[in-house]
């Protein structure tokens, strides 16, 4: 293949203060140290680690075993994930989780109360007849109930799925039938944006559509609003929950047994069930806690991920909770009642710890920076970012009005499939530049390699980003679908390596930067090009808020580039062609004249999933003027479409 060519140059960086140094978890000594304890043999690294930070019911005798595409980590060895979260932090007075509604109710649960509502709930699911191995389906917001509903299964080894609660009827109809879900949990309703969603009524009919798996449906009632009772399926959570404390004696679990399936959008056909386990995942989520968000004791983690996301699995719920640290979590709209919601909350609880994404980051950005203004952050001492690539701009952006200068920005690149976080830099040792996310973690072996496999040696050559030994929190399949798993993640390069699908490159001085999905990658006059460069040249411009480019036909080419731009609020009045051929300029500046976009078209929007990321392969239908194809369930603002059919 042609190598995919990079026109990005970057040179602001920022090392560690020396504050934040002195009191980190991970300082450069121990990074260095556990580097070198990897090389030397990975089993007795990954081995000693498990035993440290799990707390085992019976210790496992092998670390690794099997070969690829299948492996199987800790394997002898018996465990309970809940009793991790739990049962290891009653008695300390320590709270668990703060909960802030979208009408500013504030709720602390502390760890002995979660034990209690968690006990009493795997109680109730216990008498509804469920044993380990069924799979439940959770259809809830962001709310303590819906953990509780989690750590709840965990306790009796019953496989959840959660299903973000914005999805369709349709949606989550699916993905019950997909993993024969026996139980759907979900709440009378809730807020968003100050409406209330009738979340009962999208179960109603996704059972309706046909759920034949479906024996109960539990509904907690989160808000005040009139809800459809079907008597011989509904149970009311109030209903069936012990009134007195009961203890259920958690789960005897494998190590292998299964914790989750989290279905993630596949960029064609159906969803993909991924399939989680037990100890491996726990491992690698309670580490990269402690070594990336450098979690203390004292922290307050605000990770505004949604619950039906990876990263609520592993940064809200599980890797806090397994470290014993305090969470705050909202269940709102990021803007609602005002824009400035987010930066009110970290005031108001003095956040210590901020993970979000770059598509919220851009927004609040749009929004203009004399909204975080009026709020003290000073308590915040770490921000974090992940989903997609994050621009330079939005970065310093974050790092000045946000973390006032003071905080290191942990960009961490992981997915669905690697359970937690594979490269992000090590707050107290990492040097960071804006727009990479710097370096894999002790114990995660990466590469970038060509279409045949073979290492990119040269600096700032862009290829696939393939890993290429197995870690313990790695996805274990897809449920019910092993041919699609080979496929997907291992067949291209033989079962060598574990395929991510993005694509990246190493700079000069070994750090990577993602270059975006394989799949979006433009060719123009026969050069290659990442999407994230050229976008992040476009949204270098002060006008802009966000931009996604991709390709089309076109006869003298081969393919030419189309810009999809969405400006700043201020700047919207803007004569659009006159700044169109201005913007072009700036890229031809920025970049070259290679990456100049032919096309660019202006809307308020951008097709988005509903966790946030641009869904390029809609914008590459309608710039190529096809049909939308593919599944577009997972679209999260459906008339951008019509809008921009419009415009073109
Ligand atoms: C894809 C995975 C992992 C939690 C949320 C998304 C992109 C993720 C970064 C980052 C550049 C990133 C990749 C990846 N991505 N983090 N820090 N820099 N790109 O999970 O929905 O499974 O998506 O998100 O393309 O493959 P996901």
């Amino acid at each position: 293949m042609k190598n995919i060519e990079s026109k990005l140059t970057e040179s602001r960086s920022y090392k560690p203060s020396e504050s934040f140094e002195k009191k980190a978890n991970i300082t450069k000594e121990i990074l260095f140290e556990l580097n070198s304890q990897y090389k030397k043999n990975p089993d007795i690294f990954w081995g000693e680690l498990a035993k440290k930070h799990i707390d085992w019911i019976e210790e496992f005798k092998t670390v690794c075993s099997g070969s690829a595409p299948f492996f199987r980590w800790f394997e002898e060895g018996k465990l309970n994930v809940s009793s991790n979260c739990l049962d290891r932090h009653i008695n300390k007075n320590k709270k668990a989780i703060i909960h802030i509604s979208e009408d500013n109710n504030k709720t602390v649960i502390t760890y002995d109360e979660l034990y209690v509502l968690v006990n009493n709930f795997s109680h109730s699911l216990k008498e509804l007849g469920l044993v380990k191995g069924d799979r439940v389906i959770i259809y809830m917001p962001t709310i303590p109930e819906a953990i509780t509903a989690m750590l709840a299964c965990a306790r009796l080894g019953v496989i959840h799925s959660i299903v973000f609660a914005g999805f369709s009827s349709e949606s989550l109809k699916d993905r019950i039938n997909d993993c024969n879900a026996k139980i759907v949990i979900t709440v009378n309703a809730f807020k968003r944006n100050g409406k209330i969603i009738e979340a009962k009524n999208t179960v109603d009919h996704a059972l309706s559509l046909g759920c034949p798996s479906i024996e109960k449906c539990i509904i907690y009632k989160n808000i005040n609003e009139n809800t459809k009772f079907n008597k011989d399926k509904d149970l009311w959570w109030h209903d069936i929950l012990a009134k007195e404390s009961i203890v259920v004696e958690p789960e005897i679990m494998s190590s292998e047994d299964l914790l989750f399936i989290l279905y993630t959008s596949g960029s064609t056909g159906k969803p993909k069930g991924i399939v989680h386990s037990s100890a491996g995942y726990l491992l690698n989520c309670i580490l990269t806690n402690k070594w990336v968000f450098d979690l203390k004791d004292d922290d307050l983690f605000w990770c505004t991920a949604d619950i039906g996301w990876i990263t609520g699995h592993s940064y809200v719920v599980y890797g806090p909770l397994a470290t014993g640290s305090t969470i705050l979590i909202y269940d709102g709209a990021p803007t609602y009642p005002k824009a400035d919601r987010f930066w009110e909350i970290i005031e108001a609880n003095k956040v210590t710890i901020f993970y979000t994404a770059p598509t919220a980051i851009r927004t609040l950005m749009k929004l203009g920076e004399h909204l975080p203004k009026k709020y003290n952050l000073n308590s915040l001492r770490l921000l974090g970012t992940v989903g997609e690539p994050i621009n330079p701009k939005a970065w310093i952006w974050y790092q000045s009005n946000i973390g006032g200068k003071k905080c290191p920005i942990v960009d961490t690149w992981w997915q669905t499939e690697t359970g937690a976080n594979m490269i992000a830099p090590i707050p107290g040792a990492t040097q960071t530049i804006p727009g990479t996310c710097t370096h894999p973690l002790p114990g995660i072996d990466v590469d970038i390699v060509d279409d045949d496999g073979n290492s990119i040696n040269k600096r700032n050559q862009g290829g696939n980003l393939v890993i290429r030994k197995p870690w313990p929190s790695m996805l274990r399949g897809i449920w019910n679908d092993e041919e699609r798993y080979k496929q997907t993640y291992w067949e291209k390069y033989n079962n060598k390596y574990y395929i991510t699908g993005d694509t990246a490159r190493l700079d000069n001085n070994g750090n990577i930067w993602i270059m975006g999905r394989s799949d979006d990658v433009v060719n123009v006059s026969g050069h290659r090009l990442g999407t994230m460069e050229i976008e992040s040249a476009i949204v270098s411009h002060e006008y802009v808020a966000e931009s996604a480019v991709v390709s089309y036909q076109h006869e003298i080419k081969g393919e030419a580039i189309h810009a999809f731009v969405t400006l700043k609020n201020n700047f919207t009045e803007y004569n659009n062609t006159e700044f169109a051929k201005e913007l072009r300029e700036w890229v031809k500046e920025k970049i070259g004249s290679i990456a100049k976009p032919e096309r660019i078209s202006f809307s308020d929007s951008l097709p988005k999933t509903r966790s946030g990321k641009i869904m390029r392969r809609l914008l590459r239908n309608l710039a190529r003027g096809e049909d939308i194809s593919g599944d577009t369930s997972t679209l999260e603002n459906e008339n951008i479409l019509a809008q921009l059919k419009n415009i073109l």
